[in-house]
């Protein structure tokens, strides 16, 4: 199986023509950047990231992925997801590969393509109920930092900021207004075919964001030296701008 390691020759788009240059940045001196975004569901994370990355030459990872990759497989060998050493020893055993196919990227979990059966809701509510197990994150950050710390990366997530990588050269909390990014998730599923409410959808992020903010192990929020972006009503060109923006400002500023 591909790794993700030979799967991605990692870009780079010099300064002037738009990317962040290579030059030794920093404290960290990292030759390419480890860029954060955090927040909320349906807070256009994604669609961002995955443009960001692609403007600068850098390798997308999406976290949020990972921990529905695990969900899929708990529901498949039906652990409890409170079985916590289970759990653990699964999410320690997974292979994910992110893979690049022309404008999408793929999701590789222990060789399967898990790209579209890991986006429903069940999975949804799965995950976010797996994530709050202590030694699930310890094994999915491990696997995140070992993607990530070459640089040359976008992740999104919802603790990227604050326990993957602290150190990251850039981090960035995108929110939304609550109506909002219900409508943008219930699209979402709409054209992927999914026969749902919005209600219901709405109901169901709600919760779902309560749950991934109070949990006792890496809850989502701000990392103190985030920039916060509101997203609302925004397209996804302009907060990329605001957000490479920021990015050459800080590496000037890191000079
Ligand atoms: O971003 P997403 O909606 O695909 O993420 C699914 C769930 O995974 C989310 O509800 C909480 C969890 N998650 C997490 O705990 N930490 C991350 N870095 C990413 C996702």
């Amino acid at each position: 199986m591909e790794s993700i390691e030979n799967s991605f020759p990692i870009w780079y788009t010099p300064l002037e023509k738009g990317g962040c240059g290579t030059g030794m940045v920093g404290k960290s001196k990292r030759k390419r950047l480890i860029i954060a975004i955090d927040g909320p569901s349906g807070a256009g994370k994604s669609t961002v990231a995955k443009s960001l990355a692609k403007r600068l030459g850098y390798l997308y990872i999406d976290t949020g992925a990972m921990y529905r990759s695990l969900a899929l497989k708990v529901k498949e060998t039906g652990i409890s997801p409170e079985d916590e050493i289970a759990l653990h020893k699964l999410a320690s055993s997974l292979h994910i590969s992110f893979i690049p196919k022309g404008e999408q990227t793929r999701i590789l979990c222990d060789g399967r393509d898990v790209t579209e059966g890991i986006r429903t809701p069940e999975i949804s509510r799965l995950a976010s109920n797996i994530s709050k197990q202590k030694g699930v994150r310890e094994a999915l950050v491990q696997m995140q930092r070992k993607m990530g710390e070459m640089g040359g990366v976008v992740l999104e997530g919802r603790d990227i900021g604050t326990v993957v990588f602290p150190d990251a050269d850039a981090k960035f909390y995108l929110d939304a207004e609550g109506e909002e990014r219900a409508r943008r998730r219930y699209h979402e599923m709409v054209e992927k075919g999914m026969k749902i409410d919005f209600k219901r959808t709405q109901e169901e992020l709600i919760q779902r964001d309560h749950h991934d903010m109070r949990r006792d192990h890496s809850p989502l929020r701000k990392a103190e030296d985030a920039v916060f972006i509101d997203s609302t009503r925004r397209s996804v060109e302009e907060v990329v701008e605001e957000m490479v923006r920021i990015i050459k400002e800080k590496i000037k500023s890191d000079e």
